[in-house]
């Protein structure tokens, strides 16, 4: 059983990229970071503040970190952000009409959580036709992304 009364909920498969965001995040909140499909619903019980994250697969959330969502409530007044690593960047990809935390976002709400920020950044993406030309979003999440994870963590506690 979790028992840090922050969580950073994450799912990173492809090349460890949001487990180095989610592992930052976690030294900025002072958090527990862990694997999105090992915690229960009783985990998030009492926590005031969890983060969800993972790459971004057919533009949405893992499924691991979705199945989270679903299961979690907000019976605590928890705050809840959402994170996430894509080889497209996410506010380009947006404005062309794909929203990748759509999903997630809309399971958070669902639940009752209240979204207190959101953050992307690029990682490695080698899927597929991509991998023979080494892939896109090399070397990231580069240091530039690190400073800007831990400017978004700044900013979640301590909101304008
Ligand atoms: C099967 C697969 C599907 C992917 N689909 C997308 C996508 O739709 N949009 C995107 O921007 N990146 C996509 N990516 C890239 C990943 O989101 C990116 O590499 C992410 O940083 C992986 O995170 P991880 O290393 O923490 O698992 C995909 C990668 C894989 C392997």
């Amino acid at each position: 059983m979790v028992t840090r009364n922050r969580i950073i909920a994450y799912t990173s498969i492809h090349h460890g990229n949001t487990r180095r965001v989610a592992e930052v995040l976690a030294d900025s909140l002072e958090a527990i970071a862990v694997d999105a499909s090992a915690l229960t619903a009783r985990d998030v019980d009492g926590a005031s503040l969890i983060g969800f994250g993972s790459g971004i697969f057919f533009g949405k959330h893992h499924q691991a970190v979705l199945a989270c969502a679903e299961k979690c409530r907000n019976s605590n007044d928890t705050k809840a952000f959402i994170f996430s690593t894509a080889g497209f960047p996410y506010a380009l990809a947006r404005a062309f009409g794909s929203d990748f935390h759509k999903d997630l976002r809309r399971l958070l709400v669902s639940g009752g959580f209240h979204i207190e920020g959101e953050f992307s950044c690029r990682g490695h993406d080698t899927y597929g036709l991509l991998r023979p030309i080494g892939g896109i979003a090399k070397g990231h999440p580069n240091a530039d992304d690190i400073e800007k994870a831990k400017a978004f963590a700044l900013r979640l506690m301590n909101p304008a």
